[in-house]
């Protein structure tokens, strides 16, 4: 293995650049050429492809976002177009492309590994929405978390002063994780997930037994998978007379600068992704298990549900919340 290139794609990830960081310089430090890949999958069809040195990753493993920037290219699903993303990597002999995003940009690292024998692909979980399998977590969740967690602390006080709820939003996709943590780290008095069904008016009758215990205030964390916070204020109005407020917290959720967490996750994934390559191994997302790094077949993370909701949490959140 003498070069290889990275790139990032789908939606971005607080701890994406330190992830970056981590390839280039396991990369250099072993003797290999890194190529950096901007705007994801399009750099790869543009031919925006730039060596990288080991002062290209200086000063960004504090830094959200991605310095490669990132992009969702739906015309990456044509094979005709693969071929001149593949083109562009053989002509530079680029034997490794190392891809950190979420399950959707692994699909097209695949899709390059299987078309082209001489290029091994590795994935890198990098988003905020923890969904991935093959991995307990992915690059970005607690940053994500931890800024939830700031923005409902800081909604709780004006909702305290005001006796209001609060129906917040937050993202993740179809999955709940970031509403479950959230939502328990704030003591959220409810906490709306797409894996477990809740009926509104049960929401309804706990704020109302809350306000006769005297009870000031409530927080509704709905994850955005559920259905949207002004639907669910909405839906709430059917069952209960309260004065509500609703708050999405939106793409503040995705940005800032990665905990310390992420920046650990991120350098240990991008250093094991680099030594894969460099082990001849291919078409394998990597991750974090029981605090190991490890690597899980593309097929298997497409095919498996071993990133499982945890229900236990879920029942702890809900019984600390009473
Ligand atoms: O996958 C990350 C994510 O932030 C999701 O939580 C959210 O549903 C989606 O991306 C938003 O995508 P966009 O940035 O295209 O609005």
């Amino acid at each position: 293995m003498k070069k290889i290139a990275v790139l990032t794609s789908g939606g971005d990830s607080p701890g994406m650049n330190a992830a970056i960081r981590a390839v280039v310089r396991t990369a250099i430090y072993n003797e290999i050429e890194v190529y950096g890949v901007y705007h994801g999958y399009q750099g790869l069809l543009d031919d925006d492809i730039h060596k990288l040195e080991l002062g290209s990753v200086g000063d960004t493993i504090q830094r959200g976002g991605t310095f490669l920037y990132s992009a969702r290219c739906l015309e990456f699903k044509k094979p005709e177009v693969r071929q001149i993303a593949i083109n562009n990597l053989r002509k530079r002999d680029i034997e490794g492309l190392v891809v950190i995003g979420g399950d959707g940009s692994y699909r097209g690292a695949q899709l390059i590994s299987q078309e082209c024998k001489e290029i091994q692909t590795i994935g890198i979980p990098g988003t905020i929405d923890n969904d991935i399998n093959g991995t307990d977590f992915t690059i970005g969740f607690d940053t994500a978390l931890n800024t939830i967690i700031d923005l409902v602390d800081k909604i709780r006080d004006t909702a305290s002063s005001h006796a209001r709820t609060f129906i917040i939003e937050a993202m993740g996709r179809d999955c709940g994780d970031l509403a479950l943590w959230a939502g328990l780290s704030v003591g959220a008095e409810t906490i709306m997930v797409p894996e477990v069904k809740t009926d509104l008016k049960d929401v309804a009758e706990k704020i109302e037994q809350g306000i006769k215990r005297g009870k000031k205030h409530s927080i509704v964390l709905v994850a955005e998978g559920v259905m949207t916070a002004q639907e669910c204020s909405n839906e709430l109005a059917k069952f209960i007379n309260i004065d509500t407020r609703v708050s999405v917290l939106g793409h503040i959720q995705r940005g800032g600068s990665p905990t310390g967490a992420d920046r650990v996750l991120a350098s240990r994934l991008g250093g094991y992704a680099v030594e894969l390559l460099m082990n001849g191994e291919t078409a394998k997302g990597v991750g974090i298990k029981n605090n190991k790094v490890i690597a899980t077949p593309f097929d298997d993370i497409f095919d498996g549900n071993d990133h499982k909701f945890d229900l236990d949490l879920y029942e702890l959140a809900k019984k600390l919340s009473i």
